[in-house]
């Protein structure tokens, strides 16, 4: 055998292990889906190799995606393109160009991608953004800012609601034409945890006259509690956004010290001084009973009290909405919760859905099965699946009909 032809053979055994992944057999593009995941994994590996060489941060390599998908604020025939700055936060803004002197509607749009990566100009959040403006006749803000291993919270949530407490005042609406009775905040994954946080917050902020219309969480993140729920566990090894990834982003929205991290491992880490918090996330409770499965509910165990001292943002609701009182859940707005079958983040959203509804808020929850997490970015490129754009064309409906 050549040399050439024995490279082929390790090259193609390499890509089979890559490739080969069992993954939901409801998925009608599994092929496509393998692909997208042995990628996603190619570079995860890569990137805990580089870390374990000492060459870079492992978010840095991870980056590289978010580089890759580098789309230039272009302007076309419907929309305006640029970036600019809002209350010192870099945005991209999206102005339609049709009807200019009409009274528009406004999104406040925040990206995923773990508080780590990610950025308004990947082609895919550039795309949905574009499509959402021009689609909406809406102007669009969506925020780039600062993230981690560089900055920790609370840096990524203050960056958010600068922005949107900015654009919320009238002057500046005006100055926008936006109508103050039509502006919505949207985000997806660590983008739906902060559009959350943002959203409760801004219920107690005196300075905030203008009200949000709707808040969208998509796949959002909403809890610290317990990384054991039944869709961490049903998912773990699920692409875009397996378990290990996903306790990975929490530990660095806190924190470069991987000691946080392995404490989350353990699913024992919890304080006895915030056990009171268990009942917020007790799936027993708030899962629907289709989605508990033959899951046995137990709660989460006590862990070392110096956590809390030494990580007290870990808790803080700003960082996990879903860790409030009920009281903090009355008056937020109309609440659309989109979830995915196959996601760990899956029990977060349903739960959020349960709490919200019993307090009276208004709900509308689309769940997307046979889907996985980060759905809505497979719009394009060789990311691209029919079940994401079919997502995108629901989602931006959807704002259409209800904003
Ligand atoms: C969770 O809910 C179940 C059933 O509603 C209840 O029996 C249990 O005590 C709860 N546990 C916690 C920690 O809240």
């Amino acid at each position: 055998m050549g040399k050439k032809s024995l490279c082929l053979l390790i090259a193609s055994v390499l890509i089979a292990y890559y490739v080969y992944n069992p993954l939901p057999e409801n998925n009608e593009e599994g092929w496509k889906l393998m692909l997208i995941d042995a990628g996603f994994r190619t570079l995860g590996h890569m990137a805990g190799i580089a870390e374990k060489l000492g060459l870079a941060h492992y978010m840095e390599t991870m980056m590289m995606l978010t580089y890759l998908e580098y789309a230039a604020p272009v302007s076309d025939e419907k929309v305006t393109v640029t970036d600019t700055k809002m209350n010192d936060v870099p945005v991209r803004l999206y102005v339609p160009k049709e009807k200019p002197d009409s009274l528009k509607r406004a999104v406040i749009f925040i990206h995923g991608g773990g508080w780590c990566l990610g950025g308004t100009a990947m082609s895919s959040y550039d795309l949905l953004s574009r499509w959402t403006s021009e689609r909406l006749n809406a102007v669009v803000i969506s925020i780039e800012y600062r993230l981690a291993p560089k900055y920790h919270f609370p840096v990524q949530f203050e960056d958010v609601y600068a922005v949107t407490k900015y654009f919320l005042q009238r002057s500046v609406l005006e100055e926008h034409k936006v109508d103050p009775e039509r502006v919505c905040i949207s985000g997806d994954s660590a983008g739906g945890n902060l559009a959350a946080a943002v959203t409760q917050q801004l219920l107690d902020d005196p300075d905030v006259k203008v009200k949000l219309k709707i808040q969208v969480l998509i796949y959002p993140a909403l809890q610290t509690i317990d990384m054991n729920l039944p869709s961490y566990q049903d998912n773990k090894n699920m692409p875009i956004l397996p378990k290990s990834l996903m306790l990975r982003f929490w530990s660095e929205y806190f924190t470069t010290d991987l000691s946080l991290m392995e404490a989350i491992e353990t699913n024992q880490y919890v304080p006895p001084e915030f056990s009171h918090l268990f009942k917020f996330v007790n799936w027993s409770e708030w899962l629907p009973e289709r989605f508990k499965r033959d899951h046995v509910y137990t709660s989460p165990v006590p862990g070392k009290s110096k956590f809390g001292q030494k990580y007290p943002g870990f808790f803080d609701p700003r960082a996990a909405p879903l860790l409030v009182d009920d009281v903090k859940l009355r008056g937020l707005p109309l609440t659309y919760v989109i979830t995915c079958q196959h996601d760990v983040l899956r029990d977060d959203g349903l739960m959020y859905v349960s709490r919200l509804r019993k307090v009276g808020v208004p709900v509308i929850h689309e769940h997307l099965e046979g889907a996985i997490h980060g759905m809505l970015l497979m719009n394009s490129g060789p990311l691209f699946l029919n079940g994401g754009q079919i997502a995108v064309n629901n989602y931006i409906e959807w704002l259409n009909k209800n904003l």
